[in-house]
């Protein structure tokens, strides 16, 4: 049982969907205050569509009837799903759910983990056994009839099988009556018998239905499916045969006598269910019959059965303790009454404790139905992380406000602080430069005595015979430039102090941020020419640059290039001297300038 305002009862048959729209009544009572029906246009055993057919049909029950969707209770029909009624030792109630697993287990036709399946334990003739139902169904065939059912907009709250349903709906209708009672749903495509005897049940279904008839019509008379269907409903009724007055037409014979016959082979499986029932189940014989479903309407059908079953035989009203809402018609329910058992059935489920509450939800459903019913959890488990959040802000707060008037004294001290460290930053700034000063002068300073000791070198090296003219210290990019007439890098002055720097106008103009080095020192001079030996100057000149090669801390001559270094040009004044030009590269550039 399960509460809600309203339900949608649908019974998705084989051929038809019956829909009804129940309320509870202040008295507690079920209240029918809508329903509709209408056949899935499918023929015989068609499984083709059935989806959209079942969709489309559900639509527009609801549409022509203005019935809101909403949840729904749904049932399906006995053919789909598998029924047994099975017997256990009496046992503990906890080791019942045990054993009836393994009964599940051992009695349905497929493997446990691929169904849906549920039970009930149900009344039993003998104190010393349990009898239980067990109901299972396929989880694909209910996992796609609730989608189908979703997909017309309504939520399965619950999944009913048809032959139940219609128990429930017998058992609160009729509530408990004498001796055995046999209720015979003859549908499309399957005939549910249904046992109903005190708090027992006991149910079979059979195939042989209104498709059945169909079916032996059409071929009898060569017609299509929906020809014989035709001629089914406006000229079909049971053949009584023997003492009954035979129809004036020919084709009303025929198709009487099919449906006789095929009511007849119903009969015989009635017969043998109902032996089956007495010696298996230790029921006894039936005393009254009630018919239901849409083949039974086909004239004298109860009289055949009363003739052959030899009892009293009468049509189940589902609608005898069920109130009618205002919106009903009474005479159009009683024209469908008959078939509106399931649907009846399906709506008890939502009002009081019904005999048997099997429900084969499929998986997915009761998943999300699980969901939805966490979801109040989820927001209470929101609600209290926001409120302690909550509380921890204002916490924090109060903790700040109360700290706020002891920062004061402290907000000073770092202010002083800040500013001591303002001042420490910039002295080291001003140190730093300082510093920076000191080096480069003390650099100059070593580059002068490096001049005296430049000097001293070439002094030491010159031969006697040599004498320098012009000693031109050259400057960076002058020193790397070709060798010109007169070196760019400035002009030697005589006197040390002064003269070491190049000439403060020769020097470019973009280098004056640059500390000025001097990398070359271009030597010019003459030496004595012995007219006797010609080459002998060269060689003199050699000499020269040898030994300032000897001297690797000083200047720099690559060892067999010591020729690229110098030059000798004869002399324009005398033939008694010649000059000569060295370009020596420092071995460690002087700095002449910061
Ligand atoms: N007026 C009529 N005369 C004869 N047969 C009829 C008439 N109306 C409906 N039927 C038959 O009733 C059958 C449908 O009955 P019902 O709606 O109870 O079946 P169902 O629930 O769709 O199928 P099932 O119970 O097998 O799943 C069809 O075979 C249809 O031919
Ligand atoms: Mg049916």
């Amino acid at each position: 049982m399960f509460r809600s305002s309203r339900i949608l009862g649908i019974d998705i048959g084989a051929s038809s969907v019956k829909l009804g729209e129940f309320t509870i009544t202040s008295a507690g009572g079920l209240q029918l205050s809508n329903f509709h029906w209408g056949e899935l246009g499918l023929e015989g055993t068609q499984e083709d569509n059935r989806g959209p057919s079942i969709i489309s049909s559900v639509q527009q029950l609801l549409k022509e009837r203005k019935i809101r969707p909403g949840p729904a209770v749904i049932s399906v029909s006995g053919q789909s799903v598998f029924t047994r009624f099975v017997k256990l030792p009496v046992v503990e109630e906890k080791k019942v759910l045990q054993i009836v697993k393994y009964e599940a287990a051992q009695n349905v036709p497929f493997p446990i983990e691929e169904v849906v399946w549920d039970y009930q334990l149900i009344g039993s003739s003998d104190a010393k056994e349990l009898e239980v139902v067990l109901v299972a169904i396929k989880s694909d065939i209910i996992e796609e009839l609730a989608k189908y059912v979703e997909k017309s907009g309504l939520k399965t709250m619950l999944v009913d099988v048809a032959t139940m349903a219609l128990y429930n709906a017998v058992r609160y209708n009729y509530g408990e009556m004498e001796g055995c009672t046999l209720l015979l749903d003859v549908g499309a495509r399957t005939s549910n018998l249904i046992f109903i005897e005190k708090q027992k049940i006991f149910s079979r279904n059979m195939p042989i239905a209104g498709n059945t008839i169909t079916q032996a019509i059409a071929s009898e008379l060569q017609l299509s499916f929906a020809q014989a269907e035709d001629l089914k409903r406006k000229i079909g009724f049971v053949g009584l045969g023997g003492a009954y007055e035979e129809p004036s037409s020919e084709q009303a014979a025929k198709v009487s006598k099919i449906i006789r016959n095929v009511m007849t082979r119903l009969h015989a499986g009635i017969s043998q269910t109902m032996n089956f029932y007495r010696t298996q189940h230790g029921g006894t014989a039936p005393v009254r019959l009630l018919l239901s479903g849409g083949t039974c309407i086909i004239p004298y059908t109860d009289q055949f059965f009363r003739e052959k079953l030899n009892i009293e035989v009468a049509y189940f009203n589902p609608f005898r303790s069920i109130d009618l809402g205002p919106n009903v018609k009474k005479e159009e329910l009683s024209k469908c009454a008959h078939f509106f058992g399931e649907v009846v059935g399906l709506g008890l489920r939502q009002m009081s404790e019904c005999p048997i509450e099997v429900n084969l939800i499929p998986r997915s459903v009761a998943f999300r139905k699980g969901m939805e019913k966490k979801y109040p959890y989820f927001g209470g488990v929101a609600a209290c992380v926001v409120l302690g959040l909550l509380c921890w802000v204002m916490y924090a707060r109060t903790v700040a406000k109360a700290l706020d008037g002891q920062l004061d004294p402290l907000r000073q001290r770092v202010a002083t602080y800040e500013k001591l460290a303002r001042d420490i930053d910039r002295e080291y700034k001003r140190y730093v430069e300082v510093n920076a000063k000191m080096d480069q002068m003390k650099y100059i300073v070593n580059g002068r005595t490096q001049w005296i000791e430049v000097l001293n070198t070439l002094n030491e090296c010159l031969p006697d015979k040599l004498w320098i003219t012009k000693f031109a210290p050259q400057v960076g990019a002058a020193a790397a430039a070709p060798r010109r007439e007169r070196p760019s890098g400035g002009r030697l002055v005589r006197d040390p102090e002064a003269g070491m720097m190049p000439h403060e106008e020769e020097r470019p103009q973009e280098d004056a941020a640059k500390p000025v080095k001097v990398e070359i020192i271009d030597l010019e001079g003459q030496g004595l020419n012995d007219i006797s030996n010609e080459e002998l100057k060269y060689k003199i000149v050699r000499d020269f640059v040898e030994r300032l090669r000897d001297t690797p801390d000083m200047f720099v001559v690559e060892k067999g290039k010591e020729d690229d270094v110098f030059k000798v040009t004869p002399s324009a004044e005398s033939r008694r001297v010649f000059n000569y030009s060295i370009k020596l590269k420092l071995a460690k550039p002087i700095q002449v300038r910061p």
